[in-house]
């Protein structure tokens, strides 16, 4: 699979605006300004492809990106946990997210983006939850792993697989990732992969 080769597709903000639901796709999830649009930036080597911001909740809709092997897709899911977003549009996005991760058959894995700084908030062990109990195989992409030192970030990789290894068994991976860096492209882009050519 040729990521760089990734191209837009489309922007879905409910469930039923979401591509034909064939062929098979990954979902890049995270809190809000994790670095989930700024992985997916760096995986394709296209710093224009997914939207990035300072401003947390950049991402508001579901944006699906075609692969250049016909049917397989990366996806950008809006990011959780953003305070300054009304309620109202919160529980919209919470609701059509909730939709997705439940009933889209073609969703191979998920692809949990932590800031390694600050691992394992709220939401990422509701996504933790979710994957035990749809079996969706997990990978955590430990992200701005630039801002620490090599020591430090590898023994978080370290707690955190074991961890997550006692919850989720062989269905979770975890690796250290840096966007501004490009360092840990191959390992991310070994395990999509894998999933995306079952
Ligand atoms: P939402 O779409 O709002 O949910 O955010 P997001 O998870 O898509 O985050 P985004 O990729 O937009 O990045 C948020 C901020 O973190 C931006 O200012 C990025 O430049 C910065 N950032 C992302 N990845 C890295 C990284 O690996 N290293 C460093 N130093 N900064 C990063
Ligand atoms: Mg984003």
């Amino acid at each position: 699979i040729h990521y760089n080769a990734a191209r837009f597709l489309i922007s879905a903000d409910k469930l039923s605006q979401c591509p034909e639901d064939s062929g098979a796709e990954v979902a890049f999830a995270g809190r809000s300004n994790a670095g989930k649009s700024s992985a997916i930036n760096a995986l394709t080597n296209n710093g224009k492809l997914a939207r990035t911001s300072k401003t947390p909740g950049r991402t508001q809709l579901i944006n699906f990106f075609d692969l250049n092997i016909e049917g397989l897709r990366l996806v950008d899911l809006p990011g959780y946990g953003y305070a300054k977003v009304p309620v109202a549009m919160k529980e919209h996005w919470q609701k059509h997210l909730d939709q997705y991760l439940q009933q889209r058959y073609s969703l191979k894995g998920v692809v949990l983006v932590m800031d390694i700084r600050h691992p394992m908030k709220e939401f990422d062990l509701m996504m933790i939850e979710w994957c035990k109990s749809t079996h969706v195989p997990l990978h955590v992409l430990l992200t701005k792993a630039d801002k620490l030192k090599r020591g430090p970030a590898q023994s978080i990789v370290l707690t955190l697989r074991k961890e997550l290894t006692q919850i989720l068994g062989d269905k979770v991976s975890v690796q250290s990732f840096s966007s501004l860096k490009r360092a840990g492209v191959d390992t991310l882009s070994a395990r999509l992969d894998e999933w995306l050519s079952q």
